[in-house]
């Protein structure tokens, strides 16, 4: 019998033992139905941490049920911004007036495995003239270089001294306009620099800039709380810092990840899935694939409905930075690509190590060799990095159940839908990181006809 659990039952059924972290799915039948996608969470953290830079209070709506929503919201709460819900389903409201600083080991108490305390740094150093970002070991923080972020930070004249608890940061001579040019388009340095030139006296001009939607969508937050940032073509922002700016009333893009997490489960599975809130324009580069790899789709006002066409199709995609093929939507279209006949390639060009999640695939029966230092191929369109992964998927390949242990956040969304596309029972472990991006995860799940229980 079906054990479905929201994240109000899950909460009841935790204390009866189980907690919502191991499913045991029967696949093979096909995913129908409706979901919605609320606010992104690459956009709603964010916005969540620039609600500390205004002088009233901010309210953020349309904001994801997702643990990394909790973790910044009690980040923000160690800090001493109270947090409420507002006067409708999904606003938080954030009053900054009581910001404080925090110590260390209460930052990194709330921090979890978040890299969102690098984005405090900026409005902490305005509004308190120090940041501190827990480094424990060593290893949280270094595997994912900061060095994008701490440069820039010392470009607005700020001092970072290393300590045995983490990184210190100051600016007892507060922060001035800067000249910067990013090595990559960093999502997170860009964001870096945002909200840090904000308030920072004079101009700093940003080039080689991160352009995603949800980075466009905070330059809106942060027009809103009396910000001047403009922006020209090649990747260049221009922000003129103002002494100060009020709170914001902002309803949060859409997730396009979460969307296209679900566009390829109607792929993989040979579902019909509507995606309410779903919008066209934030992804167009990922529609272009979608219909290449044999995905149809219809525009909605309201949304986006995906489904199989008449055949599947193997393709040759290359991550990138916006305006190119996501990262984060790689994963699950890899589980479609599975099951379409013919050899595609996947060049992961963003993340030195975002393919290692295929080797449950292949424990599913899937046929796919990683190649750890790239390959060539023709017609390449993004310029071969040192750090490139690929991923050779000769299709099709029946895929069978298996016992398998959640990765990370998108290849964990990836083994869900290969389960469901599996014939047999899988267990689909540590489901806890799922949740991280994916609210409502279980609901969505069984509204789609997915058949599962949670068992531990
Ligand atoms: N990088 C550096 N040094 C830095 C910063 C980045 O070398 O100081 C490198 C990274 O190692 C990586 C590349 O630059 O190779 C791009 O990293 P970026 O800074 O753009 O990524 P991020 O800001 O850490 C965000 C999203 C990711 C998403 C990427 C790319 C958030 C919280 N995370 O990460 O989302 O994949 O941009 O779009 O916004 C996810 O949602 O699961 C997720 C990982």
């Amino acid at each position: 019998m079906k054990t479905l659990l929201d994240d109000q039952a899950r909460s009841k059924a935790t204390g009866g033992g189980m907690t919502g972290e191991t499913l045991a799915i029967r696949g093979g039948r096909p995913l129908t139905g409706r979901v919605e996608v609320k606010g992104a969470k690459n956009l709603a953290t964010k916005a969540m941490v620039a609600a500390l830079l205004g002088e009233t209070v901010s309210v953020l709506r349309d904001v994801p049920d997702i643990s990394d929503v909790q973790v910044v919201r009690s980040l923000l709460e160690v800090h001493g911004v109270t947090v409420q819900q507002g006067d409708e389903e999904g606003s938080l409201v954030f009053d900054p007036s009581g910001a404080v600083s925090a110590h260390f080991e209460e930052i990194d108490a709330h921090a979890g495995a978040s890299r969102i305390p690098i984005l405090f740094c900026g409005p902490l150093l305005h509004l308190l003239g120090e940041a501190l970002i827990p480094d424990l070991g060593g290893c949280r923080i270094g595997d994912r270089p900061i060095n994008f972020h701490m440069d820039a930070l010392r470009a607005f004249g700020a001092i970072v001294d290393k300590t045995y608890e983490g990184i210190r940061i100051t600016a007892p001579n507060g922060l001035h306009g800067a000249d910067i040019e990013l090595p990559y388009p960093s999502v997170g340095a860009t964001e870096q620099v945002l909200l840090t030139a904000v308030r920072a006296k004079g101009v700093t001009e940003l080039r080689n800039a991160a352009i995603e939607p949800e980075i466009m969508d905070l330059i809106a937050v942060l027009q809103k709380m009396g910000a001047i940032i403009s922006y020209e073509p090649n990747r260049v922002i221009l922000i003129e810092g103002v002494e100060s700016l009020r709170g914001y009333d902002h309803r949060c893009i859409f997730d396009r990840n979460e969307a296209a997490s679900w566009a390829c489960a109607a792929l993989a599975t040979d579902g019909d899935i509507y995606v309410g809130g779903a919008k066209q324009q934030e992804m167009l580069t990922f529609l272009n694939v979608y219909r290449k790899a044999g995905g149809e789709f219809d525009v909605h006002e309201d949304g986006i409905r995906f489904r199989r066409g008449s055949a599947l199709k193997p393709v040759v995609v290359e991550t990138d930075v916006h305006p190119g093929f996501m990262t984060d939507w790689q994963q699950p279209l890899i589980v479609a690509l599975t099951q379409a006949p013919g050899t595609s390639i996947v060049h992961e060009t963003v993340y030195e190590n975002r393919l290692g999640f295929t080797e449950a695939l292949v424990q599913m029966g899937a046929d796919i060799v990683v190649h750890p230092q790239g390959i060539d191929s023709p017609d390449r369109r993004v310029p071969r990095r040192a750090l490139e992964q690929a991923a050779v998927i000769n299709g099709p390949t029946p895929l069978h159940g298996a016992d398998v242990v959640v990765p990370d956040l998108r290849g964990g969304y990836s083994y869900l839908i290969a389960a469901l596309a599996a014939e047999g029972e899988s267990v689909v472990r540590n489901v806890g990181i799922i949740r991280r991006g994916y609210e409502k995860l279980f609901t969505k799940l069984d509204a789609l006809g997915a058949d599962f229980d949670v068992i531990g």
